[in-house]
């Protein structure tokens, strides 16, 4: 099994989203699975130009000379395709927004019915590929995540893969402190390892194990206020004006 994985958090591997994405990836790796990881802040990747030439003038191919020359074959070659993103202003990153919809080649330009909606049939005859999202949130609410996990549904169906689940982790930038004192929030690790190796052994996670990795870490009014405390003391300690 090949898996590419994408994270757009400007923070990389530093990053809380990196935090769940990581011992995802692990578990899929201990599977078997062949896995890739690419940030989007490291790729030259211009945003879509919207003139059709990659279905039209040169089918298949964007004009741009940029990383998705390359980028765009792993997607098409993928089983397993892995977005990560932390959570801007209610949705995705703007810089995976910008890739996805770079992958527009990936299609013809007609138009099918499937499933009594009109879609771009798929370029090649290769199976569907399935897509995992893996996200995590400053707010305490898992809701926060409602509106992107809709968005990417509907890219799915769009483009003919499969929506194989979410790894959602509000209340994110907990993870790493409650991480340093130990003992508080590992079962959340290893529930993203695990969702890595069923997805790679059973083509599936378990929704249970879902839901141990997007489990509440602490009280909402507990969790507001460490919130406020470290934004305090953050905006305490700048030199005076
Ligand atoms: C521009 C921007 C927009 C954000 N919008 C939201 C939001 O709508 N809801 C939310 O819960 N958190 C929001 N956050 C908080 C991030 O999702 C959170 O800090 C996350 O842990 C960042 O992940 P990272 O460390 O991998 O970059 C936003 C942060 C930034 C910088």
């Amino acid at each position: 099994m090949k898996a590419i994985a994408i994270n757009s958090s400007p923070n990389m591997e530093k990053g809380n989203t990196a935090v769940i994405l990581d011992p995802f990836l692990e578990g899929m790796r201990e599977a078997g699975a062949e896995v890739e990881v690419f940030y989007t802040k490291k790729l030259d990747v211009k945003p879509c130009q919207g003139e059709y030439n990659c279905w039209l003038k040169t089918p298949g191919a964007c004009f741009q000379k940029d990383d998705m020359e390359w980028l765009l074959p792993k997607f098409g070659e993928a089983d397993v395709q892995v977005l990560a993103t932390p959570l801007y202003v209610d949705g995705m990153a703007g810089p995976m927004k910008n890739l996805l919809d770079r992958r527009i080649p990936l299609v013809h330009p007609f138009f099918e019915l499937r499933d009594g909606h009109i879609r771009h049939p798929r370029r090649g005859d290769r199976h569907a590929t399935k897509v995992v999202l893996v996200s995590n949130c400053g707010f305490w609410e898992k809701d926060n995540f409602d509106a992107l996990v809709v968005h990417m549904e509907a890219i799915c169906r769009n483009m003919g893969a499969e929506f194989a689940g979410a790894l959602l982790r509000p209340q994110g930038p907990a993870m790493k402190p409650m991480l340093e004192i130990g003992g508080l929030v590992e079962d959340v690790i290893e529930a993203a390892r695990d969702a890595g190796r069923q997805l790679v052994r059973d083509g599936a996670i378990r929704q249970e194990t879902l839901d141990t990795v997007s489990r509440d870490l602490m009280p909402l009014e507990d969790y507001m206020k460490m919130a406020n405390q470290s934004f305090q003391q953050a905006l305490d300690a700048l030199p005076a004006s």
